[in-house]
């Protein structure tokens, strides 16, 4: 972990090897109250128009932070592959909502039978470097409340559009404005110092508790006989628990350092973002292995866990270790968040699905 007034001498992340949205659901337990359909907007640019519907009998708020709903946050909508089945690599963040400061300006509310459409830039968050044509499909989880609530009820709906296929002009995108170029990283030598003393003193506590918590939970994990693994990870497979212990030491190895390590780590809103959208804790740019914390996860969160399935700043900052590619690769996603809202995931999401590290590493020091 390389704090605030570090030289950045980039990594050079070779692997874009980025999980797949489809396939992460149990379709079994599908909800059916979700249609969503994309058509194609803009030739050569890689837009696109989602069309969302509720097909359900109930009205739905959806949430819209860090969701296919989102108009601002550079989040990944929709998984864009070449004509070799190759992704075109997103760069853009992975977004950590604070849960319980979710407000009703945070959903959309979706009564039964409405539609709604938004156009998807796909461009702005992904690197098309060749012309040709491309698939687009947009599936995942879409956390929800009730109508008239700000309160998220799990397990979250979900969906699986069609697929469309684009072409895709390499020098017409090239002029798309991408999300986050506003503050490129790459043409920085040396990021200024930015942590205020009490943010200091909380970063400093937050990595040290991110390795105790880290390496406490591969420990649990390399016990055969943990059932808490099990209820987290939904398997018992050796193969499956030594990748956790591997990712897990990795993370407590990089939070064991300040000033050294693969990852980077902002005490201040480096990309401008945390207040674009709702209510976030942290971002993580997976690609630079950057993380950011925001105001919320200072002044909000607990040093360490307070409860079972509860947010601190301890496994926050798992969490967003988890996302870097060059702390154990391959990086996470968040498919889902929180306890309730992924109980829909298939065992190999969970493997990748950076909330199941967190939570797993809340369940064993709280002894959930
Ligand atoms: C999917 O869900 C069904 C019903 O809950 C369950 O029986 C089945 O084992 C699950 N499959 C997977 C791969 O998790
Ligand atoms: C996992 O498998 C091992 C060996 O097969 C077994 O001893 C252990 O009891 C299992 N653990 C759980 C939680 O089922
Ligand atoms: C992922 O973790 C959550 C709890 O954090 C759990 O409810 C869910 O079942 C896990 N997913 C799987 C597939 O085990
Ligand atoms: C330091 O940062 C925290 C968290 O962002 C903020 O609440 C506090 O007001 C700041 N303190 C000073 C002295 O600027
Ligand atoms: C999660 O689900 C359980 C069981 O349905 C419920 O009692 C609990 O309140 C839910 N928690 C949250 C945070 O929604």
């Amino acid at each position: 972990m390389k704090c605030a007034r570090v030289l950045l001498a980039l990594s050079s992340v070779a692997s874009t090897v980025q999980a797949r949205f489809a396939g992460a659901v149990n379709h079994s337990k599908r909800s059916p109250s979700l249609e969503v359909t994309l058509a194609p907007a803009t030739e050569g640019i890689a837009e696109l128009v989602a069309t969302i519907k509720n097909v359900g009998s109930a009205d739905l708020n959806l949430l819209k932070v860090g969701t296919l709903l989102d108009e601002r946050l550079p989040v990944q909508k929709v998984l864009a592959l070449d004509e070799a089945g190759v992704e075109a690599p997103f760069r853009g963040i992975h977004a950590s909502i604070q849960h319980a400061a979710l407000r009703a300006e945070h959903f959309q509310l979706l009564k039964a039978s409405e539609i709604i459409s938004m156009v998807i830039n796909v461009a702005a968050v992904h690197d098309f470097t060749a012309s040709g044509t491309y698939t687009f499909k947009a599936s995942g989880l879409m956390p929800f409340a009730n109508a008239g609530s700000a309160e998220l009820i799990g397990p979250a709906l979900t969906y699986e559009s069609n697929t469309i296929s684009l072409y895709v002009d390499a020098q017409k995108v090239a002029s798309v404005p991408k999300a986050l170029s506003a503050r490129p990283l790459e043409e920085r030598t040396e990021v200024q110092e930015g942590c205020n003393a009490t943010q200091l003193a909380a970063s400093t506590a937050a990595l040290a508790n991110c390795e105790i918590l880290a390496l406490a939970a591969a420990a649990d994990a390399a016990d055969p006989s943990s059932a808490r693994f099990v209820e987290y990870f939904r398997t018992n497979s050796s193969t499956t628990r030594q990748t956790v212990v591997d990712r897990l030491t990795a993370v407590a190895a990089d939070c064991a350092t300040t000033d050294s390590g693969p990852s980077r780590y902002f005490c201040y809103d480096y990309y401008g973002i945390c207040e674009s959208s709702g209510p976030l804790n942290a971002y993580t740019l997976w690609d630079v292995s950057t993380s950011v914390m925001c105001s919320l996860f200072y002044d909000t969160l607990p040093p360490l866990p307070q409860g079972c399935h509860r947010q601190d700043q301890a496994t926050t900052t798992i969490h967003e270790i988890t996302h870097c590619e060059a702390v154990y690769s391959p990086h996470t996603n968040d498919y889902a968040y929180a306890y309730n809202e992924s109980i829909a995931l298939t065992p190999a999401f969970a493997l990748l699905n950076a909330d199941n590290y967190s939570l797993f590493a809340n369940a064993v020091y709280m002894k959930c």
